[in-house]
């Protein structure tokens, strides 16, 4: 069979995603597993990188404890990636300085992404995200499935903007 030549400059680039991870989830698997089930925070990881070889993207991960680290890791992440999928897990809840830092990157997309669905959580201050206004959207509640299904957002958002095919 003849090959065909692919014209580079039709070539689209592939996505860069950023997989960001906030307080407390290193512990996943072993805290509170009736509300955050048993997968281990590597478990997630490898789902989201299988779903990234998938749809064709690149993907890195980062988790921290430190509010400081994270807002450092979203100044670099400006450009360096195309997307950032964000859990800030109780920073979510209490931090205007991450909050301003997701803002500072703009245009850069960030995902918000929850395991469990903080909505329905009984404590009221989980009801309330200071992050998720200046996110492009978020996804909760779907356990692990939150982070896949933010990979797929990421990509037919990026696509829809022309920057991935
Ligand atoms: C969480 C929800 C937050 O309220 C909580 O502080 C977390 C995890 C989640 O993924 O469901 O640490 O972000």
């Amino acid at each position: 069979m003849k090959s065909r030549k692919t014209d580079i400059s039709e070539k689209k680039p592939t996505i860069r995603i950023l997989v960001l991870n906030g307080p407390n989830l290193n512990l996943l698997g072993q805290r509170e597993t009736n509300v955050y089930g048993t997968a281990t925070l590597a478990s997630i990881e490898e789902r989201v990188r299988e779903e990234c070889r998938e749809v064709g993207a690149s993907v890195d991960f980062f988790q921290s404890n430190s509010e400081g680290d994270l807002i450092d890791t979203i100044h670099c992440a400006k450009n360096n990636y195309d997307v950032i999928i964000f859990n800030p897990a109780a920073y979510t809840h209490t931090s205007v300085a991450l909050r301003d830092a997701i803002a500072a990157v703009a245009p850069l997309p960030v995902i918000e992404v929850h395991l469990s669905n903080v909505y329905a959580r009984p404590e009221e201050f989980r009801h309330k995200s200071l992050t998720a206004p200046v996110c492009v959207g978020q996804i909760a509640g779907f356990g692990p499935l939150s982070y896949v299904l933010a990979v797929r957002a990421a990509v037919a958002l990026l696509s829809e903007q022309g920057k991935c095919s």
